[in-house]
């Protein structure tokens, strides 16, 4: 299945683990109703590994845990359809599930029938334990054709950590995301570590298979499955502003049936995620890095990142209506200096000659300023913070 915009939603495994049941699906399908979630945009949920049973049937069939969907996978599918939610589930290419649950390697065809028969929308898939001796751009092709021909539109989430070059082979698979990092858990620095290693592989990020910075920790504080510290509100609310700054599929992974209203309001800032719905999916660039000559040009290689700032990113995004998206990410321990917030027209493509302005919406706060000089000067940001901005580009008389 083909996607313009990152998908939305939620997922059991940042929380919840094995602990996963039907009744606690249903729960959560509900509060994605009530509490606006779903109207917000979040429509796909997941259930995570540990679904299953041991083994598989006679016939090689996967076979939904008894206990824990007593109904089977069907009765979830039409709950969540009923209520316009979309359905997801988890396999893994290698021969288990990360958890030691049967996977699909040897088993593509079956288990993609098995999904389309449960009325299944979404198709996280794995990759542990898979046989070496299987290139794994097969691996993930095998899966992405036997759903491509299931009979359903199933949206294909590709789950290989980014790792034996997954950006170079991605697209050709079916994925329509693709997890560009290893597991995302409940504290700053694992958010800091996931956004700097992130911020060099934004040019694979695009229309038709988006960079997959993992489940959202937004709310955890501390609880459940991947919970460490947890974060402060601002940790928060930058993780949240990043993700869908870069195009990042943004799957809440907290307890939503128990969310208290800092982290509503994160999740639920309709103008962030316009930022990341975007209809034009286009990547987000630097603005604040070293000045290239024109002979020195971008090389797409690594020493490319070397003199960026990946303390204090500073990041523009075109979006479909003129607008541009800016976004100051502190991710080190100092507030960010006048001199590291300074950004000219010039570094975001627009010239002197234009005779315009930029008038700017503080997305946090709602501000509204206009920029003097051809400048902008985001003079505070403390450590941990983030300013995003929406600028709209108006007569400068
Ligand atoms: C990991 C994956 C996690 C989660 C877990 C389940 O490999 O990255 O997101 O799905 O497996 O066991």
């Amino acid at each position: 299945m083909f996607t313009t915009r990152p998908p939305m939603g939620w997922n059991s495994w940042n929380t919840f683990g094995p602990k996963i049941h039907e009744k606690l699906i249903m729960e959560i399908a509900d509060a994605m109703v009530e509490k606006g979630y779903r109207d917000a945009g979040y429509t796909y949920i997941v259930i995570d590994d540990c679904w299953s049973l041991r083994e598989r049937d006679a016939e090689g069939n996967l076979v939904p845990d008894p206990e824990k969907f007593p109904h089977g996978m069907k009765y979830i599918a039409d709950y969540l359809h009923q209520r316009g939610l979309n359905f997801g589930m988890y396999s893994c290419a290698g021969y288990l599930t990360c958890a030691g649950y049967p996977a699909s390697y040897e088993h593509e065809w079956d288990d993609a029938k098995s999904f389309a028969e449960w009325e299944v929308d979404f198709l996280k898939y794995d990759y542990c334990f898979h046989p070496v001796s299987v290139r794994a751009d097969i691996l993930y092709k095998r899966m992405g054709l036997a759903l491509a021909n299931c009979g359903r539109d199933i949206l294909f989430s590709a789950c290989s950590w980014g790792s034996d070059h997954t950006r170079r082979w991605i697209k050709e698979t079916g994925a329509s995301m693709w997890r560009s990092t290893g597991d995302i858990m409940d504290s700053w620095a694992s958010i800091r570590d996931i956004a700097q290693s992130q911020l060099k592989v934004m040019e694979y990020n695009g229309h038709g298979c988006f960079n997959d910075m993992d489940m959202l920790v937004v709310g955890m504080n501390g609880k459940g499955n991947v919970g460490l510290t947890g974060c402060t509100y601002e940790e928060y609310r930058l993780h949240f502003s990043l993700w869908a700054f870069m195009n990042s599929p943004l799957m809440i992974g907290c307890d939503i049936r128990q969310m208290d209203e800092q982290t509503r309001s994160i999740l639920t800032n309709r103008d962030i995620l316009a930022i990341n719905q975007d209809p034009d999916g286009r990547s987000p660039f630097f603005v604040n890095s070293h000045v290239f000559t024109p002979a020195e040009n971008r090389s797409p290689d690594d020493a490319f990142y070397k003199d960026y700032p990946l303390d204090t990113p500073i990041l523009a995004k075109f979006l479909s209506n003129g607008d541009i998206a800016i976004g100051l990410f502190n991710l080190s321990d100092t507030e960010v200096s006048m001199w590291q917030g300074t950004i000219t027209f010039d570094m975001l493509g627009l010239p002197a000659t234009s005779g315009k302005t930029l008038e700017l919406r503080d997305l946090w706060s709602g501000e509204v300023f206009r920029a003097v000089n051809g400048v902008i000067q985001i003079n505070k940001c403390a450590p941990h913070d983030c300013r995003v901005f929406r600028a709209r580009i108006v007569d400068a008389n």
